[in-house]
């Protein structure tokens, strides 16, 4: 309450009581400290922020995949459980999943990129031009997908524009390609291209590893140029013959 008193009259009053002996601020009323209010102070209530709605959880898609691969245990199985695996854009752009062609557990199997348009349309790997010349490159070491030849590839989709596919997700279809591989049991790995290699050996640079064995999966690699490459450059398919006689001679040594 606002005091009625201007400052300077409070003020002499109070020097006034100070000079009477007034040593202590005393009420006009006593004031019993022994009784107790009516009624306890309330306690504040402490406000309850209304609960936020739930994050929908991040899902790891490579853990989705890595589970959902395991647990294939056959190549029908894995071909399912990569139909049914929503976390790859490139599912969306595609027309369908292609899987695989040739012979399911043949000694030989062929790993490319990734479907082109006459892949998407068939659903089967390496059916248009660079698959064509895939199947004279194989004759002629005596190699034929209905015989002895197991085919699939990197991405089980047809990239957009036949776009190189982004890191991630050659990362989250790894695990179904990994699981292919120990599912059709093959005695070696050929890697057709630089996503191959990528996916597989975790190094790119096809001109430098391109004829050289290696060691991916368990079993022995060898990269080989991209037959789409080789129709692009052609004179690159002397190259591309000494790697196929060196894989020749791989087969027949065992
Ligand atoms: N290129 C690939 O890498 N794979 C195919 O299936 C077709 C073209």
């Amino acid at each position: 309450m606002e005091s009625a008193l201007d400052y300077h009259t409070a003020r002499a009053l109070l020097d006034w009581q100070i000079e009477l002996g007034a040593t202590d601020a005393i009420g006009d009323v006593p004031v019993e400290r022994y009784a107790l209010p009516d009624t306890a102070p309330k306690a504040k209530k402490p406000s309850v922020k209304p609960a936020a709605p739930e994050k929908p959880k991040k899902v790891d898609p490579v853990a989705v995949a890595k589970s959902a691969a395991q647990s294939a245990g056959s190549l029908d199985q894995l071909k399912a459980a990569m139909e049914a695996f929503d976390h790859c854009e490139l599912k969306r752009g595609a027309r369908q999943l292609v899987f695989s062609d040739g012979t399911p557990g043949a000694r030989v199997m062929i790993i490319g990129e990734a479907p082109g348009r006459e892949e998407d349309r068939e659903g089967k790997p390496f059916v248009g031009r660079a698959g064509q010349l895939l199947d004279r490159m194989l004759a002629a070491i005596d190699l034929d997908r209905s015989q002895n030849v197991y085919i699939t590839n990197v991405l089980p989709w047809r990239p957009p524009q036949n776009r190189d596919p982004k890191p991630e997700e050659i990362g989250m279809m790894k695990p179904f390609l990994e699981r292919h591989v120990a599912l059709a049991k093959p005695e070696v790995l050929v890697i057709m291209g630089n996503i191959s290699c990528q996916a597989v050996l975790g190094k790119r640079g096809i001109t430098r590893l391109r004829g050289k064995w290696d060691q991916a999966l368990n079993l022995p690699v060898i990269p080989m140029f991209h037959p789409a490459y080789l129709l692009r450059q052609p004179q690159m398919k002397r190259q591309a013959w000494s790697d196929l006689l060196e894989l020749k001679v791989r087969l027949e040594g065992k």
